[in-house]
């Protein structure tokens, strides 16, 4: 059997879905390793929850960088130094390019709040409220060129029941929670077995 999964946690906002995978590690639930937590925000609070669970963050600007090429080629370095299996987008909110769609070939994962391929893109919750919808959800997904557009791993749907969006942006996240970090131990359990 292999060790520990090493994984890359590429956030830019909040990180409450980071937070998520580094607890249900440190309780035991998920076999794998945060080797880098990556944000495309120098400011994210991401950074401070990473900080206080002690796991490496590497900032960066991609204004910095004369293209999507450049600044891949450099995260890529940087994971293969680190050995990273997989890369999880939690709230990452930019697009993945050819870089590391090919260095990370099936290996890269991301989550969404919304019963993908309904409402892909930004602010899917506001979306889901705005059309009316009668029912929510979340999608764990594989990531590729398009957005939100690679294969289902799995996903979760709830009644929305005339409940205003904060509610229903709390039901998201909760069910986000538990469903995230499930999701990558099949994943990875699967490739281990
Ligand atoms: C999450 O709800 C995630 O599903 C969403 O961003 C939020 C990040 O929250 N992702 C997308 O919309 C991707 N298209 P977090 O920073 O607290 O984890």
């Amino acid at each position: 059997m292999k060790n520990k999964t090493k994984i890359a946690v590429f956030a830019s906002g909040n990180g409450s879905n980071f937070q998520a995978i580094a607890d249900a590690i440190q309780a035991g639930q998920l076999d794998a390793e945060i080797m880098l937590v990556v944000t495309d925000r120098p400011n994210a609070f991401v950074l401070e929850r990473a900080k206080i669970k002690g796991i490496s963050c590497f900032a960066f600007q991609p204004k910095d960088y004369d293209s999507k090429k450049s600044y891949e080629t450099m995260l890529k370095e940087k994971l293969r130094v680190l050995e990273v299996d997989w890369i999880v987008l939690a709230g990452f909110m930019r697009l993945i390019g050819p870089v590391l769609l090919e260095a990370y070939d099936n290996r890269i994962v991301n989550i969404h709040p919304s019963m993908l391929p309904a409402f892909p893109g930004k602010d899917a919750i506001g979306q889901t409220m705005a059309s009316g919808a009668e029912t929510a959800g979340v999608t764990v997904h594989f990531v590729d060129a398009g957005m939100d557009t690679g294969n289902t791993i799995i996903q979760q749907s709830f009644s929305v029941n005339g409940r205003d969006r904060e509610a229903v942006e709390k039901e998201i996240h909760a069910i986000e929670h538990q469903l995230y970090p499930a999701a990558l131990q099949q994943l990875f359990k699967g490739e281990r077995t």
